[in-house]
């Protein structure tokens, strides 16, 4: 389906229940996130009454495990027939907070497909299968809300969908996983070790359901492909977007950063870059970075998340705040479900996808960066005008090297200026195989 087809479908106009109607919800999932909508849901129902026009009524809960304790929960509500309770004539919202793909899609798809509007926190599910879905919402004009899958409590979906509908974005990036940024500050600031952090993170309720998406860098991909598309006007997915983890970063990785002024941050970064044919495409990419500890990234702690975004008109903005856990995230569900809920009442629908721009998703090659590589080198004469030689040799030039003795090597800290991913990466691929380079201790991207 092409982007204008899905806007002239939009137009079909949805009337609406009309004022004081109640608004059927199913919620999927009583996890961290769930339970905390529910939660809330219960305790401010008689506000979002008046916020929507109508009362919100729960149907139903779906769970995996009905032998769990569901505190504050009448048990008839509880099932784990996901499908039978969206199935209901009488559930007008679904809400998903289960987590993965495929079953996820299946039960988000057959909600759609049967009329029902549908709120997720699912990331993965989104940046995975968003044309799909968007389709589907489409054809039974309904709404698919999703503010809750990036970045937790920041309303950077819905400011991206529609308070900058009217610029032109340039570049968005920060820090998107809670999780990581916990891992990475808990190991900067205490000296903490990396699988105590993992840990705690995991306690907190920031870790998703196995926490090899946060740190392998994949969680924070599926937002960037959120981000991007939503930027952009055009679809970018989860496997458009360069992904690189943190378990690679060590805690001399860390001290290194340190005594150079930097901590290190797992960046995500969308911008507009030009391709090898000359022409404006997407670059979407994730990746451990370092950020100058002077920086407003630097002070990005905990599992806070910020959002650099630049537009045209508006210039640079910064959004910052809560990036994870359960009440966070449900801050942002129930503000989808607000929205969702009201055009139950009144009619209408939200605004959706549009990707009229399609443009090309850039090869991560023609992204221009800097590396700082950390490595040794035999200490003898000549070694030095060597590796410049390298970096040269690819028109990379050098802004800082700075040498240490280290045993009977020499420890050489090389910080390049800008060049190309691809003349970086082959440079740092030539010095590895020189016989006098004994090693290469750390390669990491400069960002902010
Ligand atoms: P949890 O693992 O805490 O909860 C998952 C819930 O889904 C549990 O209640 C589980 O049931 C239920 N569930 C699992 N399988 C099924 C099934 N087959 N049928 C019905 N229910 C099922 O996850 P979170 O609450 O942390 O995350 C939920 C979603 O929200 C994920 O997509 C995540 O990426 C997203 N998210 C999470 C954030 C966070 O900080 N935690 C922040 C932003 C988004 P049972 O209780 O019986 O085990
Ligand atoms: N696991 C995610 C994180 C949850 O740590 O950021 C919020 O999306």
């Amino acid at each position: 389906m092409t982007a204008t087809t899905a806007n002239s479908e939009r137009s079909t106009f949805n009337p609406g229940k009309g004022a004081g109607q109640p608004v059927g919800i199913a919620i999927l999932g009583h996890g961290t996130v769930g339970s905390e909508v529910l939660r809330l849901m219960g305790e401010h129902s008689e506000a979002f009454a008046h916020r929507i026009g109508g009362p919100l009524e729960l149907k139903g809960v779906a769970v995996s495990d009905l032998s769990k304790p569901r505190e504050g929960v009448d048990p008839e509500l509880i099932t784990d027939d996901a499908m039978s309770l969206i199935e209901r004539d009488d559930v007008d919202i679904v809400v998903e907070v289960i987590g993965g793909i495929e079953y996820p899609r299946k039960l988000v798809l057959a909600a759609l497909n049967a009329g029902k509007s549908v709120v997720t926190a699912n990331k993965a599910l989104v940046a995975a299968h968003a044309d799909e879905l968007a389709d589907a919402a489409d054809a039974a004009n309904v709404d698919l809300y999703f503010e809750a899958a990036v970045a937790a409590a920041i309303p950077v979906v819905g400011m991206l969908r529609r308070s900058l509908a009217g610029d032109n974005i340039q570049r968005i990036s920060g820090i998107v996983n809670g999780t990581t940024n916990f891992i990475l500050d808990a190991m900067d600031s205490t000296g903490a070790n990396y699988d105590d952090a993992l840990a705690e993170a995991t306690a907190l309720g920031y870790a998703e359901a196995d926490p090899t998406a946060d740190v392998e860098g994949h969680d924070a991909a599926s937002k960037a492909a959120i981000l991007a598309s939503l930027g952009f006007h055009t679809r970018v997915k989860f496997d458009d977007v360069h992904c690189e983890g943190i378990t690679g970063v060590t805690a001399a990785d860390i001290e290194a950063a340190r005594e150079a002024g930097y901590t290190i941050k797992l960046l995500a970064i969308c911008e507009r870059v030009t391709d090898n044919e000359g022409r404006e495409a997407v670059s979407a990419r994730v990746h451990p970075t370092l950020v100058r500890r002077e920086h407003p990234l630097a002070a990005v702690n905990e599992s806070y998340n910020a959002i650099f975004v630049e537009a045209e008109a508006a210039g640079s903005l910064m959004f910052y705040g809560n990036g994870a856990g359960g009440a966070p995230t449900a801050s942002a569900v129930l503000g989808d479900v607000v929205g969702a809920a009201r055009n139950k009442v009144h009619g209408g629908r939200a605004p959706g996808e549009n990707t009229y721009a399609n443009l090309p998703i850039a090869d991560f090659g023609v992204v221009p960066t800097r590396y700082h590589i950390d490595m040794e080198v035999v200490d003898r004469v000549g070694v030095l005008s060597e590796v410049a030689a390298k970096f040269s040799a690819r028109g990379v030039s050098l802004k800082t090297v700075r040498q240490e003795e280290s045993g009977e090597n020499a420890r050489l800290i090389v910080v390049t200026h800008t060049a190309t991913e691809a003349d970086l990466s082959a440079t740092v691929e030539e010095l590895s195989a020189m016989p006098d380079v004994k090693a290469i201790n750390s390669v990491i991207r400069l960002g902010a």
